[in-house]
């Protein structure tokens, strides 16, 4: 059938190349291939038990209808509450607003915020996601190379070098997806006192928030209340299924926000939002807790693992749990190696081309989403691969 009726718009979104990979690695398990899963953004962990046992209680009672558009406010009041007692920070429950998923968030914030023919800018590498956001609305991204100088990240400088009249927002994440890396809070300050310079908009998207190693962590909320921060329960919460996220935004945004989310959502999830009030139970901190842990672990496995093999980490991610890797002394063509490490090793990565275009074709991401046993079989797996790897 002919497609003569898509929207011209359709021309700017990309794939994800990686579901493309996963399709193929899917294919290879069918034939009875042990794939190695390093690509796909979700640890192992299965969500934990209290708030599995929360959601069947919610179906039992009937828990199932429409909430609130903005969410549950007896969940508002448990993140709040979390945003003071892990961080001390204080985010009034009536400024947080429950999403389908971050991703529900950062499109909620960002058509609240955008007009056509404006730009927002962002990170390149980046998540991809974002870029596509922004051309919904048909806007554009200006997306910024960012290189191992700026641990990958946008700092002020550069957000005042790409600034134009025509600029709305500028959409940070910290850490960062693909490259794990953080911004501190003090650059952190400057990025927003920039930005409020100009009169623009910061997001800060703080998904992988919970999973930084080797600092506090800290939220943009803390420093202004301007700024509008995403967050999600996919991540540190081990939800990703769940489709449950949240926005925090401020005092004069509410109403406009409350307005877009009736008309785009109607409702978060409600049996997710039912089961999210145990995610904050003390049981289910301690298991989260003991996962970061676990993380850590195998960052630091992973990463000693393969530069010992040759690969090039610029950066030492701080968190989050992906590593950016340089693979240009083994190729030119990323997604090639990808493919062919799919193929004929049977681990499966995720090619540069997925977050953007600035030195693409010369990085992969690893996620440590599997056990250390896995990671070593995996690392054993590309030792055998590289050693033959005609490029
Ligand atoms: C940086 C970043 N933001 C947003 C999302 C969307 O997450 P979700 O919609 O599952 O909360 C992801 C998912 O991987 C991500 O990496």
């Amino acid at each position: 059938m002919k497609q003569k009726h898509i929207a011209s718009r359709m021309s700017g979104i990309s794939p994800f190349y990686v579901m493309d990979l996963l399709a193929q690695a899917k294919r290879l398990e069918s034939q009875g291939h042990d794939v190695i899963h390093l690509e796909v953004g979700e640890p192992d962990f299965p969500t934990p038990d209290l708030i599995n046992a929360a959601a069947i209680d919610a179906i039992k009672s009937g828990k199932t209808k429409y909430t609130a558009a903005t969410g549950l406010p007896e969940l508002k009041a448990k993140i709040s509450e979390y945003y003071k007692s892990r961080l001390g920070a204080s985010v009034d429950a009536k400024n947080i607003i429950i999403t389908p998923g971050a991703s529900g968030a950062l499109q909620l914030a960002l058509s609240v915020l955008v007009n056509s023919n404006q730009n927002v800018l962002m990170a390149d590498p980046g998540y991809p996601c974002n870029r596509h956001f922004v051309r919904l609305l048909d806007a554009s991204a200006r997306t910024i190379a960012v290189g191992a100088e700026t641990d990958y990240q946008l700092n002020h400088e550069l957000i005042e070098k790409n600034w134009q009249p025509d600029t709305a927002a500028v959409l940070i994440a910290s850490p960062s997806n693909p490259t794990g890396t953080l911004i501190d809070a003090i650059e952190m300050q400057k990025i927003i006192d920039v930005v409020k310079q100009r009169k623009g908009v910061l997001l800060v998207d703080e998904i992988y928030q919970g999973l930084v190693y080797e600092c506090a962590d800290f939220s943009a909320a803390m420093l202004s209340s301007d700024v509008f921060v995403i967050n999600s329960f996919s991540k540190f919460f081990s939800m990703t299924g769940w489709r449950l996220g949240w926005l925090v935004v401020p005092d004069d945004y509410i109403e406009p926000v409350d307005r877009l989310a009736q008309n785009l959502f109607l409702a978060p999830p409600s049996i997710s939002q039912y089961a999210a009030l145990s995610a904050f139970d003390n049981e289910t901190l301690a298991i989260l807790d003991a996962r970061r842990v676990e993380l850590n672990n195998r960052r630091e496995f992973l990463l000693k693992g393969l530069q010992a093999l040759g690969f090039v980490i610029s950066v030492k991610p701080g968190g989050a749990f992906y590593i950016y890797a340089d693979v240009s002394k083994f190729t030119k063509d990323s997604f090639q190696f990808c493919n062919d490490l799919l193929h004929e090793s049977f681990v499966a990565v995720t090619p540069g081309i997925d977050f953007g275009e600035y030195k693409a074709k010369t990085h992969v991401r690893f996620a440590y989403t599997q056990n250390i046993e896995k990671l070593q079989l995996a690392l054993d797996r590309i030792s055998d691969f590289l050693t033959n790897y005609k490029h």
